[in-house]
């Protein structure tokens, strides 16, 4: 005889006291379409050396490994190489990439890429690294110039497959669609975004973490924050990218001071390189805002830092957008810590931009544009070419160009 236990149907519970959390968007919104898109990720303590295996799958005979001088002097780039020695493959390296990566830069390394007839492209370093070896691979699949492929979807034909170490905690860029070069021609920056840039394996060592000097770990360690909050405000936000954004702000906010106060201990470390990533993987798929498409102009004026960059203008980003949708920060605010009971949504808001420029003060970052050498003279510039920036269109409160202007003039 068959036992059933009763479980009661819906209609008898009544659909609404149904256990278990909803998904129903505030205010009755309807669940919106969700894309995911995301690289295999190898993550934790040691996982550097499945960089050979990793190659070997992707099927790799000769990779070519995209690199910088501070890297090899880390002998993190000796230990790649060996890594994919140990499995019979033989790198062909590229060292000569420097931070903001240079189209020029670019364009050389892609052509040692093809007179040397490489295939899987590696990259192990920082977002400069990353994005390089990004460039790279577009030329090889697409042909013409880096620049032609400014803005979404320029990059139509395949390109080689990528395997990227980060290095810092971090820029997300081993695990999204972005990448990010500097028009040496005009200073500024241009934004590549295209699902294609997507690498397929994203191999994460924490212990990679340890040779940042402390500016590049503060500065990065702010630019993943501003991917968690500026991902979760986003309007192309969604269910699956929202708790990774949340979690991202939580970790990071937890544990970015402490990886500089005590860089010896593996547990923050680890904390940073799990932010960072899941900041990543959220922004590679809900994208940015205003702080990004601010901060690759001042970047591509000045070779400053990206990271410190956000640092500065996140704060006044997240008060101009407050200003009109409060609400959307509470959550970012109580992931923080911040208590949000009964307070009003609008100063839940301005505290968490506090919170952020608290953050920035702790690990250095200094609290004006002028002070990292941006003058009034340059803001109708930066203002033009900031309008014209991908990541604008997914802030969450329209901004026209006096916004914009306002916005950088309330930085300096
Ligand atoms: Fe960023």
């Amino acid at each position: 005889m068959t036992v059933r236990s009763r479980v009661p149907s819906p209609p008898e519970l009544g659909v609404a006291e149904l256990p278990g959390p909803r998904i129903t968007r505030p205010g009755g919104e309807p669940p919106r379409l969700a894309k995911f898109h995301v690289p295999e990720v190898v993550f934790g303590p040691g996982a550097l050396a499945e960089l050979g295996h990793c190659a070997r799958r992707l099927g790799a005979r000769r990779p070519f490994l995209v690199t910088d001088g501070g890297l090899t002097e880390a002998r993190w780039a000796a230990e790649a190489v060996g890594h994919l020695e140990a499995v019979g493959l033989s790198a062909v390296v590229w060292d000569a990439v420097t931070p903001n990566p240079k189209d020029h830069e670019i364009e050389a390394a892609h052509r040692r890429y093809a007179e040397s007839g490489a295939d899987v492209i590696i990259g192990v370093g920082g977002g400069s690294v990353i994005d390089a070896a990004k460039g790279v691979a577009i030329l090889s699949g697409n042909g013409g110039r880096i620049l032609d492929y400014e803005g979404v979807d320029q990059v139509v034909h395949p390109i080689p497959p990528l395997v990227m170490a980060p290095s810092t905690s971090g820029t997300g860029a081993d695990v999204s669609q972005f990448a990010i070069v500097t028009d040496t021609a005009n200073a500024t920056k241009i934004t590549i975004l295209s699902r294609a840039l997507v690498p397929e394996i994203s191999v994460v060592d924490p212990r990679l973490l340890t040779s940042m000097p402390d500016w590049l770990n503060a500065a990065t360690g702010l630019d993943a924050l501003t991917h968690a909050i500026e991902s979760y405000v986003s309007r192309a936000h969604n269910t699956l990218t929202e708790q990774h954004s949340l979690h991202a702000a939580t970790l990071i906010t937890g544990n970015l001071a402490r990886t500089l106060f005590r860089p010896a201990e593996a547990e923050p470390r680890i904390a940073m390189a799990q932010g960072a990533l899941e900041a990543g993987m959220a922004f590679t798929n809900a994208i940015l805002g205003a702080t990004h498409a601010m901060s690759h102009q001042v970047g591509g004026l000045l070779d400053a830092p990206h990271g410190v960059i956000n640092g500065v203008l996140l704060p006044h980003v997240i008060r101009f957008n407050a200003e009109t949708d409060p609400a959307r920060y509470v959550p970012l605010a109580a992931a923080i810590g911040i208590d949000t009971d009964g307070v009003p949504d609008v100063e839940v808001a301005l505290t968490l931009a506090e919170r952020v420029r608290e953050l920035a003060d702790v690990v250095g970052v200094p609290k004006t544009l002028r002070s990292l050498g941006v003058s009034d003279a340059d803001i109708p510039v930066l203002t033009r070419n900031t309008l014209k920036d991908a990541c604008l269109t997914t802030n969450p409160r329209e901004a026209r160009a006096t916004d914009i202007a306002r916005l950088f003039r309330a930085a300096l």
